[in-house]
């Protein structure tokens, strides 16, 4: 799968957060998920019809999307499970819509890529740390490696417990500054993970911090500025995601539905909560949850950031899969005030990227609408 090798999402925006209260259950035993026999298809559609045609289909088998563009890109990424994949391919054929098999057997890639995949791990090794960037990391090894650079540069980077997940996992940011008085500087936040299944966003998060901490020429990177770095927002799903279910998303929370566990985090927080894109339903990977931060994840992220809304400028958010930097609003096409500026700003970065061509936009215009995300919010939602 393109996971190892693409470059996540950036999520843009400058924050303002809304906060409320918790409540949780304990947890349930959960059975390992084979994909074995599942495919992954890349679509191409050439024309509106062609893809409304293929919208239908995919309404029809219930397929999982993995990856869509509009309007200008029409090429879609679909999981395609066992069962349907013949007649799927029939009616492609009949609509006149090509597409290729990306991935022929999902859980073959699964294996090679995850191989780190017992219950637990106690990494034993002698070094410091065990972080590196050419696998994927448990979460034991992300926090290990957080607390080695705490450890190792005291007065350049600070371990901060912001709290607690529902299954009692801490939530940790890292903050990365030369300064002892804490808060005169303006700073910018960085969270990744909160997509359990998302990987190369923490992988991208600890290789930020790495970059930052442990290669001094980029020192300059934090004379003006503070660093607040979470890397992995949802520690519950993504340990999930690495043991169970491969393609776990959400949060571990108990839901009014026994078998279907899980808020997807990225539709509850508090800014139109409840808004288009997102479901009611505990079942649906885009379940808003029972209220605005019902989450315990999400509120102690709202309740931190809120807590230096004066100091941060910049709100990164990093997700899977695609090229792309996308700009707010994401509850309908609709921009901020500062919306062009947030695209200059996007813009500007995205050009010293060499290898990958990112595009830029608004998130609803490129991709979909999607009410109670993190990229919140702005100053003047
Ligand atoms: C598919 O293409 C064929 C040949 O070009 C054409 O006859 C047919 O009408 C097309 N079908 C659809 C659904 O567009
Ligand atoms: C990187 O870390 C993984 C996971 O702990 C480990 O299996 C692998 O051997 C490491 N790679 C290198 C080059 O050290
Ligand atoms: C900390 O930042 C200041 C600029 O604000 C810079 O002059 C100084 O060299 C930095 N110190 C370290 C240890 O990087
Ligand atoms: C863990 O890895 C083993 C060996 O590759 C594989 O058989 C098993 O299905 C994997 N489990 C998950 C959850 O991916
Ligand atoms: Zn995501």
């Amino acid at each position: 799968m393109k996971i190892e090798n693409s470059v996540p999402i950036v999520l843009l925006a400058i924050p303002l957060f809304f906060m409320m209260k918790i409540g949780h259950t304990s947890p349930v035993e959960e059975h390992i998920v084979s994909y074995s026999g599942f495919q992954v298809w890349t679509v191409s559609t050439n024309t509106d019809e062609e893809h409304s045609a293929l919208l239908k289909i995919v309404q029809l088998y219930e397929l999982e999307v993995w990856k869509e563009a509009k309007p200008s890109n029409t090429i879609i990424d679909l999981l395609v499970p066992e069962p349907f994949q013949k007649e799927f391919g029939k009616k492609l054929s009949e609509a006149n819509i090509t597409f290729v098999i990306k991935i022929a057997d999902l859980q073959k890639v699964i294996n090679s890529e995850n191989a780190n995949n017992k219950t637990s791990t106690f990494s034993k090794s002698n070094s410091a740390h065990n972080m590196n960037w050419t696998s994927y990391h448990r979460l034991t090894d992300i926090y290990g490696y957080m607390s080695y650079l705490a450890a190792t540069y005291p007065s350049l980077v600070s371990l901060i417990n912001i709290g607690s997940s529902y299954e009692k996992r801490p939530l940790n940011v890292l903050r990365i500054s030369n300064s002892s008085s804490s808060g005169t500087k303006p700073a910018i936040w960085i969270d990744g993970g909160i997509h359990a299944r998302e990987w190369i966003s923490p992988a991208v998060a600890t290789y930020i911090i790495q970059q930052l901490v442990e290669v001094p020429a980029n020192s300059k990177m934090f004379f003006d500025v503070d660093w607040y770095i979470m890397p992995v927002m949802n520690p519950d799903g993504y340990e999930y995601a690495h043991v169970y279910n491969r393609l776990w998303r959400k949060t571990r929370s108990m839901t009014s539905s026994p078998s279907c566990r899980g808020v997807d985090p990225n539709r509850n927080f508090g800014f139109k909560w409840g808004g288009l894109g997102t479901s009611k339903h505990p079942c649906s990977n885009i379940y808003k949850g029972t209220k605005a931060f019902s989450e315990p994840e999400t509120l102690a992220t709202s309740n931190f950031i809120l807590g230096k809304a004066n100091a941060i400028k910049l709100y990164l958010t990093l997700h899977s899969y695609g090229q792309s930097a996308l700009i707010p609003w994401g509850y309908d096409v609709a921009y901020p005030n500062d919306y062009n500026d947030m695209l200059a700003l996007a813009k500007s970065a995205v050009s010293k990227f060499i290898k990958y061509k990112f595009s830029v936009g608004n998130l609803a215009a490129l991709y979909y609408r999607a009410a109670g995300g993190s990229q919140v919010t702005g100053l003047n939602p």
